[in-house]
């Protein structure tokens, strides 16, 4: 089989991977793979089940309970699957993503979680998204990208997302949950947040999308031949 190209972007939330990463992976022709999507569908299984993302127990006793599938739609759409139900639309909320910064910390969870993100690296060229890509998912990635922002930056852009969705949204309650999904992400044990030795940073506080685009794409540019 012919080797994969495969491009990782990590950061914290809200610097705009998801919304780069899927702009990338069209003009590029790559599937975009949203690895936030799977840590919220597993908090997502929890929460049906009324078990408490603190509960370490519980997490460890039902996490074989669940299986997560990823199936891409004619679009290139991410679907995420729950034991056999379409829950793409139902894991975008802050309750929910909250959920899954405290459900990722478990080394059980993302032991089960990481072949599946591997598996689709090695049979497609990939733009994968999340925290520990370039770190811990894809060491061998080919281009690896750190993306940030100024928590405030972030905290705005939240904002205006979930507004334009029509869900309720709070400035100083987002930049207060920005700030402590960022802290329990990079104070995890195991696979925390961080940049890995050999990506490259890129600060999206002053650019817009068109000039983070054209910023990433020169990277790439240079690593893979256009
Ligand atoms: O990217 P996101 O906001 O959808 O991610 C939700 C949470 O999932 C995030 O706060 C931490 C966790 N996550 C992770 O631990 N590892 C990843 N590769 C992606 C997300």
């Amino acid at each position: 089989m012919a080797k994969t190209i495969s491009i990782a972007i990590d950061g914290p939330a809200g610097a705009g991977k998801s919304t780069i990463a899927r702009r990338l992976a069209k003009d590029l022709g790559y599937y975009y793979v949203d690895t936030g999507a799977i840590y919220r569908t597993v908090a997502y299984f929890f929460d049906l089940w009324g078990v408490s993302p603190k509960d370490a127990d519980a997490v460890r006793r039902y996490i074989d309970e669940l299986t997560v599938g990823i199936e891409y739609d004619e679009e290139g759409v991410q679907h995420m699957i729950m034991n056999g139900m379409d829950v793409t639309g139902d894991i975008r909320t802050q309750d929910i993503a909250q959920k899954a910064s405290l459900v990722s910390a478990y080394p059980e969870v993302r032991e089960v979680l990481l072949d599946m993100q591997r598996n689709i690296a090695r049979k497609h060229n990939v733009i994968m998204d999340g925290r520990d890509i370039g770190t811990v998912v894809l060491p061998k990635a080919t281009v690896k990208i750190f993306l940030t922002a100024s928590p405030e930056v972030r905290a705005q852009r939240r904002t205006k997302e979930l507004q334009a969705k029509g869900q309720k949204a709070n400035y100083d309650q987002i930049l207060k949950e920005i700030q402590q999904r960022d802290y329990q992400d990079t104070h995890r044990d195991i696979a925390p947040l961080k940049m890995a030795r050999d990506s490259v940073k890129v600060d999206t506080s002053e650019l817009d999308i068109d000039g983070v685009v054209a910023a990433i794409r020169e990277i790439v540019n240079q690593k893979v031949a256009p």
